[in-house]
């Protein structure tokens, strides 16, 4: 049974692509930004610190159910207690509806790399910017080339597609990123950045900068939507499970910071706007590549980076629907693939059009499609899934059975098994009961 699902094909293989879920626009072009929004360093702070309370924590209890599971995130959940896969259902929603928003922001990077080929911007950046995710057609059709890709990726399966791939992309993303970082923090004034981004102001620090910090942590470490679980369930019995939830969000936090690195002290260095919002690798960023010698040259080491990690996560997203379709609707792999694939380029259309033709359009509390989405998955979604995973874990599942699973049977020593599982009951139920409140409007932001 277990052949027949797939398994990776070495424990590197399965961090790297884990680490690729993981690594993504929320790292690149999220984290930036809502530092850059968000108090510099007060952010990055708060950020830190909520990912050494949960990351690690959450990270480890997806991949447990996963592995004990030995199937998607419905089955999981479900073949571990019967009644609970609905949380699963949670997860798999989410990773379909982000997925569907997730392309079109990927297909806007494969533009972006387009024209710094054909030499760069030839207008002003916000007007390049504004016209090209107005302008109809052209972004929908972007959108596609990554639907497309991700589709023959994961059509290959999960070691000869989703392994392999993640073994080519993610080390020329770390080294790309290295050469930007190197760039950026030795332009004149880069300092200024670097202080902006690392140094903490604590009055800035508020309800609302906390909350911000942790959506994101859930976000960015692909937590509480089931895609660690589906990984975690092509897992060998003999791997490492603690090991790789420690590994996993520290190179996921070192390419976030990373990321702010080779994104502020740019801006900075350039008198440029850090508050930029959603806009700063579209619009502030290319700014930055006109004005620096061989800006053509970094522009695209940036953008084709951005996009290999946008990738690596667009298969992971795809792969939790995938899987699920294949072992519950028992379709198989190529035509799960190809089923999904098409209904993602379907929802991938409004939301594209809601920077255009469906701008004005407000389908929920004043939100048009896209913004009502991203709403959705970050503010009820993804808290509602995280917290169901932490009430899963503490208290559903049998004690003796998860500590059997994250040892390996007793051959991995595992000392802080209490502290973890008060951990997980305790914070995670507590900081996420915060989001859920904040999105219905009773804490204030
Ligand atoms: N973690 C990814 C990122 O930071 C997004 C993602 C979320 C991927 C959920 C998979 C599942 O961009």
């Amino acid at each position: 049974m277990s052949n027949e699902r797939g398994n990776w094909g070495s424990s590197v293989g399965f961090v790297l692509a884990a680490a690729g879920s993981a690594i993504g626009l929320g790292n690149l072009w999220k984290f930036p930004y809502l530092a850059g929004k968000n108090g510099g360093g007060a952010f990055v702070i708060v950020y830190l610190s909520l990912i050494v309370i949960l990351g690690f924590s959450l990270m480890l209890g997806e991949m447990a159910i996963g592995r004990r599971g030995k199937s998607d995130a419905f089955g999981s959940y479900n073949n571990i207690k019967k009644g609970w896969g609905f949380i699963g259902i949670f997860g798999i929603l989410c990773c379909f509806i982000i997925y569907s928003y997730y392309v079109v922001i990927a297909g806007w990077i494969v533009k972006y790399i387009g024209m710094f080929i054909r030499g760069g911007l030839t207008e002003d950046p916000v007007t390049t910017f504004g016209n090209f995710i107005s302008s109809g057609t052209s972004p929908i059709i972007y959108s596609f080339v990554i639907v497309v890709v991700t589709a023959l990726i994961v059509l290959k399966g999960v070691s000869g597609g989703i392994e392999k791939a993640s073994k080519i992309m993610m080390p020329i993303l770390f080294v790309f990123m290295l050469i930007i970082v190197a760039r950026s923090v030795t332009l004149p004034n880069a300092m200024e950045g670097i202080k902006y981004f690392l140094k903490p102001d604590f009055s800035q620090i508020t309800p609302a900068v906390v909350i911000a910090a942790l959506g994101q942590v859930f976000f960015s470490l692909s937590l509480g939507m089931g895609a660690m679980i589906t990984y975690g369930s092509y897992l060998p019995k003999d791997t490492n499970l603690v090991k790789s939830a420690l590994c996993i969000p520290v190179l996921d936090t070192l390419i976030a910071l990373l990321a702010g690195l080779a994104i502020l002290p740019a801006v900075f260095s350039f008198g440029l706007e850090p508050t930029a919002g959603p806009g700063l690798i579209f619009i502030t960023l290319p700014k930055v590549f006109a004005s620096m010698p061989m800006g053509n040259l970094f522009g695209i080491i940036f953008f084709v980076l951005v996009l290999f990690a946008a990738l690596t996560s667009t298969i992971s997203l795809l792969e939790v629907v995938v899987s699920f379709v294949v072992d519950q609707m028992k379709l198989d792999r190529k035509k799960a693939t190809i089923l999904v694939s098409g209904l993602i380029a379907a929802f991938a259309i409004p939301n594209s059009h809601s920077f255009g033709p469906l701008a004005e359009l407000k389908v929920f509390f004043g939100l048009n499609f896209f913004d009502f989405l991203g709403y959705l998955t970050d503010n009820i979604l993804l808290p509602m899934g995280g917290l169901l995973l932490c009430v899963f874990v503490g208290f559903i599942w049998d004690k003796e059975d998860i500590k059997r699973e994250i040892t390996n049977d007793g051959e991995v020593a595992f000392p802080f098994f209490s502290v973890w599982m008060i951990g997980v009951k305790y914070l995670g139920i507590q900081l996420l009961a915060l989001i859920l409140l904040q999105a219905v409007g009773v804490v204030g932001s």
